[in-house]
């Protein structure tokens, strides 16, 4: 049905897959909460969840896409065209998609702005006040912060045009292995530094007494967002795998990789935070605040600044992991716009790509000269991220797995879980089990609380 325009091999549609699931979610989000909410203990229940729950998800999701070979907002149709109200479960999908994607590229725009000035050296020499002064007048500045957001849609969005096998699939082929690479170097780098074992302790050791109820939802939330479901972009993506994959194998590559990367990424940082005797709970502002000043420390008196070239190295990683997940959204939204009408590609990547330009500056001006001006007391850019952590992606997740679970067809289910009778599918019954009961009583957990502290706050 739709396998002349998807990935042409397993590889391919892994790399494009884990390139959505790895991103500014893993490297910049995924440290820093599991630091707070008391490591090794975050760190057990966040790998319960990703692979009880979010790994459902995702197959979940391939089975949707790949039976259906369309998008979300016509797969649900597809699936079930007598409940024709799911329809608009995808619709929701599209529109977390658009707002996802828009403050993903005002953090994006940030990181590729940090790759050029390491690279240019403004960020050399500079200490911690410095670094933090710097940080807040680059956000909130008007102009510099909506350049780099271009520039960063536009390489998007090229690769977008360049189609589904010659742009998302090339490119994510290429650039996953090169984010393994830097990604691998920065670990032996912060592993080896005198006064790193007490970042590890920080990170692996078991400490339940500070993982609190909220660091259990936090845990939930993020293994969703960081393994890109809920939103129906794993929907599109499933739609491109090809036929004949298994798709509990290619579920669990993905996950797996996604889970290595993201802890990875804290072994990254937090040895080279403790060895520099810096605080290692720098919450949101770690990586633009701190882990500039630990690079500086690596700066040689004289002879070539290895600091700023690790500084390079971090950043363009953040800004490859930015870019794939990026791709996956806007990719979701274009595939849906031009479902019909697929010569239209381009115009509607051109289209779409305007939109949450513009949306992405409101944004980012909401930081800096719309401070405030917008929703009342309310800065735009903290009221939309709480939308988009707390209400969008459990709610569509929620919907998703009710309606596989609930609505769809059993035997479409196990034919398109097994090849059609082709491979074994033992784990099945457990697969119905999770998505009918545990993942929609843990996802309306989530979804309560967060509204709950949402009024509180
Ligand atoms: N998974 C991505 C990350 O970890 C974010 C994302 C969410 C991408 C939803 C696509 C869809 O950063």
């Amino acid at each position: 049905m739709s396998d002349h325009k998807g990935f042409t091999s397993s590889f391919g549609a892994i790399a494009a897959a884990v390139g959505s699931a790895v991103g500014l979610g893993n490297i910049w989000r995924f440290p820093y909460i599991c630091g707070q909410y008391g490591g090794g203990a975050f760190l057990l229940v966040y790998l319960c969840f990703v692979f009880g729950i979010g790994m459902m998800l995702m197959i979940t999701e391939f089975v949707i896409g790949r039976h259906t070979g369309k998008t979300p907002v016509k797969a649900y149709e597809a699936m079930s065209p007598k409940h024709r109200g799911w329809r608009y479960a995808g619709l929701l999908g599209m529109v977390a998609c658009f707002l996802i994607l828009s403050l993903y590229l005002v953090i994006s725009g940030w990181t590729a702005n940090y790759v050029f000035d390491s690279a240019r050296g403004a960020l050399t020499g500079l200490d911690g006040d410095a670094l933090e002064r710097y940080f807040n007048v680059f956000s909130r500045s008007a102009v510099r912060p909506v350049l780099f957001i271009a520039v960063f849609l536009l390489l998007v969005a090229l690769v977008i045009m360049g189609g589904v096998q010659k742009g998302i699939e090339r490119v994510s082929k290429i650039l996953m292995p090169v984010l393994v690479v830097l990604l691998l170097i920065l670990c032996v780098r912060s592993a080896t530094l005198p006064g790193a074992a007490k970042g590890f302790e920080y990170l692996f050791s078991v400490d339940f007494s500070k993982l609190t109820s909220e660091g259990v939802l936090a845990a939930l939330g993020q293994s969703l967002f960081s393994l890109s479901v809920g939103m129906g972009t794993m929907i599109v993506y499933g739609s491109y795998i090809p036929k004949d994959d298994n798709l509990l194998r290619t579920s669990v590559w993905i996950t797996v990789c996604d889970t290595l990367i993201a802890v990875l990424a804290g072994v990254a940082i937090f040895p080279a935070v403790f060895a520099n005797g810096l605080s290692p709970d720098g919450g949101p502002g770690l990586v633009f605040k701190v882990l500039p000043v630990v690079f500086n420390s690596m700066n040689p008196a004289e002879g070539v600044p290895v600091g700023t070239v690790f500084a390079v190295v971090f950043f363009v990683l953040l800004v490859i992991a930015a870019l794939t997940s990026a791709i996956s959204l806007l990719e979701t939204l274009v595939a849906w716009r031009s479902e019909e009408k697929p010569h239209h590609r381009v115009r509607y990547t051109v289209i779409l790509s305007l939109g949450v330009f513009v949306l992405a500056t409101v944004l980012s001006l909401s930081n800096g000269v719309l401070d405030g001006k917008i929703v009342g007391k309310f800065n735009l850019f903290d009221l939309a991220d709480h939308i988009n952590s707390v209400y969008l992606p459990p709610i569509g997740a929620l919907l998703t797995v009710v309606f596989l679970g609930w609505v769809a067809n059993k035997n479409d289910i196990k034919d398109e879980l097994s090849n059609h009778g082709s491979i074994a599918i033992p784990w099945y019954g457990i697969f119905i089990f999770i998505i009918r009961y545990v993942a929609p009583v843990a996802l309306l957990m989530v979804l309560v609380t967060g509204i709950i502290s949402g009024i509180e706050n």
